[in-house]
């Protein structure tokens, strides 16, 4: 492993936001997809209520056209805050939760959706010199510990390049980013190689990255490269942190929680039951010792 000194806090978090969530219309024809909730809440403030749960102090939202709806939802909300004091306080209180400190919040358009690593690119102004978080609010994970303090406990201790991961079929590879395992100890995967999204006969494993990273900054020289040799086509994260093995290393950690795919929707489907499995105001009306207890006189 690497030194054990403490490397620096980690601050910023980017969010890349700016895929389109065909996947999801006609529900995401006029609101961004980050925007669905699960529950009652949208996919995106679980991911930032994470960050800042995790010692995050600066979001950086990597937008793209029709996402201004996450610019609204992040900001004050006058009129609904004078309405809700005088009928609603609890409904002020949640809505309170979600103001972060002026400042703090900074969005950058990517301009021509080219994939993941071209997203955290356009944040490097934002950025600059520092190691930062990356959190896809897709990947929607219910855990104790928020995974991304998991992550950053570990960065802590040992820098590099981090990221969850999790075992998936071998039929899944192609959704993924694969690792090529160097070796394990416990939950901590010291990775040689990655294969963005391969057939399953073509993966190094079945291990797969989940949407939470924590980057050096000398991933940006690695992107800029990609970037200027792939003038058109998507330019992956994993290509990037591939190509700056010689002199980040880079984990994997097997995080305790349990992730569901929010960007499919059986996945937001298994993540809203889950979800409300845990809340206490829903779990004793929806659910019986042996399932759903949900009514349907409606049947084809
Ligand atoms: C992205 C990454 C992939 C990673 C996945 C996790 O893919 O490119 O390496 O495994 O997120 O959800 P996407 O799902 O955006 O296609």
């Amino acid at each position: 492993m690497g030194s054990s000194m403490t490397h620096p806090r980690v601050t910023k978090a980017i969010f890349p936001v700016g895929g389109l969530g065909t996947r999801f219309l006609p529900a995401t024809k006029a609101i961004p997809k980050e925007m669905l909730p699960v529950l009652d809440k949208p996919l995106i403030q679980y991911a930032v209520e994470e960050a800042l749960a995790s010692g995050i102090e600066e979001i950086i939202f990597v937008t793209g056209k029709g996402k201004t709806a996450i610019e609204d939802h992040f900001d004050r909300a006058f009129e609904l805050e004078t309405l809700l004091a005088r009928s609603n306080p609890k409904a002020l209180a949640a809505l309170k939760k979600l103001q972060l400190p002026p400042g703090s919040v900074a969005y950058v358009r990517q301009q021509e959706p080219l994939g993941l690593g071209h997203a955290i690119w356009c944040a490097r102004h934002l950025v600059r010199d520092e190691p930062f978080a990356v959190l896809l609010a897709d990947d929607f994970i219910l855990s104790e510990r928020p995974p991304l303090a998991q992550l950053l406990e570990q960065h802590a201790q040992f820098g590099g390049h981090w990221a969850t991961v999790m075992s998936v079929p071998p039929s899944d590879t192609s959704r993924y980013g694969i690792l090529d395992i160097a070796s394990q100890d416990g939950a901590i995967i010291k990775v040689k190689g990655l294969v963005e999204k391969p057939l399953p006969e073509k993966a190094p494993s079945t291990t797969a990255i989940v949407g939470r990273y924590i980057l050096s900054p000398t991933i940006f020289p690695h992107l800029e490269a990609k970037i200027s040799s792939t003038p058109t086509g998507e330019i992956q994260i994993t290509d990037a942190i591939a190509a700056s093995f010689a002199t980040d290393p880079f984990y994997g950690l097997v995080f305790e929680g349990d992730r569901f795919d929010c960007g499919t929707l059986p996945g937001m489907f298994e993540a809203t039951v889950a979800a409300a499995r845990l809340r206490a105001d829903l779990a004793g009306s929806l659910f019986t010792q042996d399932g759903m207890s949900v009514r349907n006189s409606f049947t084809r």
